[in-house]
């Protein structure tokens, strides 16, 4: 299958080249197709003939959001419409990568793709009207997932590592629950999910859950890092954008789908660890 990937230099993206075997795959990033310019959008799908676009590019910065709402819109969700219109005339399936941050993280037992969305923030809000714009697409794959991480990228796996090499003490905090999940792990389930013919709005995540704190613990102790850290909470460390305090997703629905692949939390975490060129 050809497949359009768009955001192609992101983290996700990298994951997605290496894990995606037997598909031809055209990674475009910003400069290539920049998903403000409806027209690229157009003219891109148009040439390559793709049977699947996969929409990885986002703004993805959740504080920016905040300050740029407008920027945010038009690539999290009007571009994502773009997108579709283009995916229908091609009769191309369209995966379209959301995210926890639609719910407002009040709940206190994991989230189902029926519950009810409430996003708090310009990026959960911009990224749930891309998820109505994916639903133009007549072939449409909408999968919310969180905690994004790998050995390289922007993400917090990364940050917390480079942070303890520079012997920083860490404040990180312990009132916010979710699940971390390795890009290469989602990046394999996403490959059985087109392979499976899943459609429809999914949530995959790695299984079980844990605060930020207990994440960069656990990372610190696979990594046999002896780090200063401390717990605090979401009020000491004030940001733009709301965070949603808890933020799992139920797995339940892609079990029905399909085979579930996803790992445990602390065992994709210890892929990511054994893989990263840091740690050899
Ligand atoms: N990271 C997470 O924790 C998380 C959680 C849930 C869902 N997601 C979703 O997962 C998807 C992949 O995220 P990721 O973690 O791989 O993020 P990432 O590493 O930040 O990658 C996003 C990519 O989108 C690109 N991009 C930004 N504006 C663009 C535009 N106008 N046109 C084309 N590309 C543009 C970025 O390029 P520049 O860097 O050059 O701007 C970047 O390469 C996104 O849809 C994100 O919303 C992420």
């Amino acid at each position: 299958m050809r497949v359009l990937v768009t955001g192609g230099s992101g983290q996700l993206a990298r994951a997605i080249q290496t894990a995606w075997t037997g598909h031809e795959l055209v990674l475009a990033g910003k400069s290539r197709l920049d998903l403000e310019d409806p027209e690229a959008i157009r003219a891109v799908v148009a040439e390559l003939r793709p049977q699947a676009v996969l929409n990885l590019g986002a703004c993805t910065q959740v504080d920016l959001c905040e300050s740029e709402p407008e920027l945010a819109m038009r690539v999290n969700g009007t571009a994502v419409g773009w997108l579709a219109e283009a995916c229908r005339r091609q009769g191309a399936l369209l995966v379209q990568i959301s995210t926890d941050y639609v719910f407002d993280g009040l709940g206190s037992r994991p989230y189902r793709e029926e519950d009810p969305t409430g996003p708090r923030s310009v990026y959960g809000r911009t990224k749930l009207a891309g998820e109505e714009q994916a639903r133009l697409a007549p072939e449409h794959l909408i999968v919310r997932t969180a905690w994004l991480y790998d050995a390289q990228g922007r993400n917090f796996y990364r940050t917390m590592v480079d942070a303890a090499a520079q012997g920083r003490a860490l404040r990180v905090v312990d009132d916010q629950r979710g699940t971390p999940t390795s890009c290469r792990a989602l990046a394999r389930q996403l490959h059985l999910a087109l392979a499976e013919g899943w459609r429809g709005l999914v949530h995959v995540t790695c299984g079980g859950e844990t605060t930020w704190h207990g994440f960069a613990a656990e990372i610190f102790r696979q990594r046999g890092i002896r780090a200063s850290l401390s717990p605090c909470g979401t009020a000491d460390y004030p940001r733009p954008a709301p965070r949603p305090a808890y933020s799992v997703l139920s797995g339940q629905r892609r079990a029905l789908l399909g085979t579930d692949l996803m790992p445990s939390w602390e065992a994709a975490l210890a892929e990511v660890v054994a893989a990263d060129p840091d740690n050899l």
